[in-house]
């Protein structure tokens, strides 16, 4: 059952599940494109709390609460005394004592399930260092969205294997049946305990896992290209070392031009593909590199999906919201 639950990290759910929420979220963007209401959450109030800076994940959480009927209140960590002059625990305590759900993004896994454990109400996992589960349900839903079904497709990953959203992109691919390569250089490979976690997973539903540092061998049968920064929040000090590392894994025209057959691109965003922002500026300037992960060719290019991927962060949060905390009837999944 959905009900009352958690969504800390998508290992905790059954394929069936998260396929559920994929559909769910596609439902729920076909009633709203109607203009159909779905207040699943009416008079509930919904705490937004974020450690780490967000764009799409606080507006898609905000949207989606006001949409289910519910009242979404952000509380930045700069506001409030979590772990500066209270415990995370007492923290969630109170939180949980007042809203209905939460939502958390944070530096720590083990945050995010601590203020769980203690609220007593759902808690959803926004980002942490090591998973970004709401972000596979738009992710998997673009793709499903394009080619109609997922089993047997094949999502390349370029660039730094080991982040929150490459972690996350296995365990949800090997969940279903979605052949997942991770192509990055050997220092920055998923971890080995991850690596066979996945793959016992994936021989149940004939998912494919591979993690190779051989990029252009890695692209030619893919239908998804996926990248992600180089340089995740909380690791602004690592630019050097990353971009060193990191500039043959770089999606440009040369690149997608060993693609055999369609493919789409996905980026989670943001995305450094130009020199429009702070840090693109200081890259350039430092090592004279203006587009980083992805070139602005091709994050400008036809088969680029970026954005419906963004626009379906809202869908998809309103779907694990009102599956896990709405006034609805799911049967046993
Ligand atoms: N993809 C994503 O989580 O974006 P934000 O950091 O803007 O929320
Ligand atoms: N890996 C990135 C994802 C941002 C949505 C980060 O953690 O900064």
């Amino acid at each position: 059952m959905f009900q009352g639950r958690s969504f800390l990290k998508t290992k905790d759910f059954t394929t069936h599940e998260v396929e559920y929420l994929i559909d769910f979220s596609i439902h729920l963007k076909d009633l709203k494109k109607r203009g159909i209401p779905h207040e699943y959450m009416k008079k509930q109030n919904i705490c937004l709390l974020f450690e780490k800076t967000s764009t799409r994940t606080r507006a898609a959480f905000t949207v989606a609460a006001t949409d289910l009927g519910a009242s979404p209140e952000y509380l930045g960590v700069n506001d409030i005394q979590l772990g500066k002059k209270e415990s995370v625990e007492d923290t969630a305590i109170v939180l949980g004592s007042m809203f209905d759900g939460i939502e958390f993004r944070g530096f720590s896994q083990e945050m995010v399930e601590e203020i769980a454990k203690y609220a007593g109400v759902p808690v959803w996992n926004g980002l942490t260092d090591e998973w970004h589960p709401t972000q596979m349900i738009a992710d998997y839903m673009t793709v499903k969205e394009e080619f109609g079904e997922l089993k047997g497709r094949k999502l390349v990953y370029c660039g730094d294997g080991r982040n929150n959203v490459a972690n996350s992109l296995l365990v949800a691919g090997a969940k279903l049946g979605v052949h997942v390569t991770i192509a990055s250089p050997e220092e920055l490979f998923p971890e080995a305990a991850l690596i066979k976690e996945v793959k016992e997973m994936a021989k149940e539903t004939g998912s494919k896992i591979e993690v190779t540092a051989d990029i252009d061998a890695a692209v030619v049968d893919a239908d998804v290209l996926y990248t992600d920064v180089w340089v995740s929040m909380g690791e602004e000090d690592k630019f050097e070392e990353r971009v060193n590392l990191l500039k043959p894994y770089q999606i440009n025209r040369e690149l997608v031009e060993k693609i055999n057959g369609d493919y789409i691109l996905l980026h989670c965003l943001p995305a450094f593909h130009d020199t429009q922002t702070e840090y693109g500026q200081m890259i350039e300037e430092r090592f004279g590199v203006s587009e980083m992960e992805i070139t602005d060719e091709v994050f400008r290019s036809k088969n680029a999906r970026q954005f419906e991927q963004a626009e379906n962060r809202m869908h998809s949060i309103k779907a694990i919201m009102a599956a896990t905390n709405g006034h609805l009837f799911i049967p046993k999944i």
